[in-house]
């Protein structure tokens, strides 16, 4: 396994692998990688002759410092796992690299992708997402690149992202790993205490009861939303952040539940904001 930090010798063996006619795919990732990471690399892997993951906590998508000062870092563990997976190259850029003379001043936007969700709580998170994309998709031409859907705006946003500006490359979904108990992996679940882990069963718990309810034939989204609402407030140990239901496909609000639908929670746990969502198709 390749581990570099520069940019340019990076790029230098990706576009080789693709002159041999060896496909690419990629994973980004700011590290302290867990099971669902790996399952990003071991997808890529199946579809791709060679996989290239990038590891870096990008400052620019942190709208709080003290999140970004306090995400946790592995990167002894993540090479481990990165070489477990059959990772062919790990590129390990510092800040200045990244970032030299400091992060830009230039706004990108998919703004009919950036009107609720994170984008609304977490102000300038995907402009800082798009921003770090941006320049790891010039270091690294993949073929593919794969993101987890527990991010699912995020994955709605880069597909439309590199559509528009014409990078010759695929962005593939990847579904959601959970814990058995059915808690979504995320790397800022390690600053959980043994407690809160148990608490937070209740975001997955939320997604599914609203689900059932939807299955059952409920159509009207507030409806779904209170039940799932009662859920998130059983729980004093858990403030709300955002708990909505959109169509799954334009992230637009729904008054009747309808084709592929998204439900989507944001909460915190203390001081760790944690995401989950799930679809579900209705006739
Ligand atoms: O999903 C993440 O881990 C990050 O937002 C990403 C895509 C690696 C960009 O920093």
């Amino acid at each position: 396994m390749i581990v570099s930090k520069d940019p340019n010798e990076v790029r230098e063996q990706i576009l080789s692998w693709k002159s041999q006619k060896l496909s690419v795919g990629f994973a980004p990732t700011m590290g302290f990688l867990h099971e669902g990471h790996a399952n990003l690399f071991v997808r890529s892997s199946s579809e791709n002759s060679k996989t290239v993951v990038s590891i870096f906590v990008n400052p620019a998508q942190f709208n709080d410092p003290e999140d970004y000062a306090k995400y946790p870092v592995n990167t002894e563990g993540d090479l481990e796992i990165c070489k477990k997976s059959k990772v062919d190259l790990v590129f390990l850029p510092e800040k200045d690299t990244m970032y030299p003379g400091g992060i830009p001043e230039v706004e990108l936007k998919i703004p009919h992708l950036m009107k609720n969700l994170d984008a609304i709580t977490r102000p300038g998170h995907f402009e800082g997402v798009l921003l770090v994309l941006s320049r790891l998709f010039h270091s690294i031409p993949a073929d593919r690149s794969y993101f987890g859907k527990k991010d699912y705006q995020q994955y709605l946003i880069v597909k439309d992202f590199v559509k528009a500006l014409g990078f010759p490359m695929e962005i593939i979904g990847v579904d959601t790993v959970r814990s058995p108990e059915g808690l979504a992996l995320s790397s800022r679940n390690a600053r959980l205490t043994d407690s809160e882990k148990e608490e937070a069963l209740l975001l997955s718990r939320a997604l599914r009861l609203g689900e059932s309810q939807i299955r059952g034939g409920e159509k009207d989204p507030q409806e779904v939303l209170n039940v799932m609402k009662d859920v998130l407030d059983s729980s004093s140990k858990i403030t709300t952040d955002y708990l909505e239901i959109l169509n799954a496909d334009t992230l637009e609000e729904l008054h009747i539940l309808k084709g592929e639908v998204l439900l989507a929670v944001a909460a915190f746990l203390g001081q760790v904001r944690l995401i989950d969502n799930i679809t579900v198709r209705v006739s």
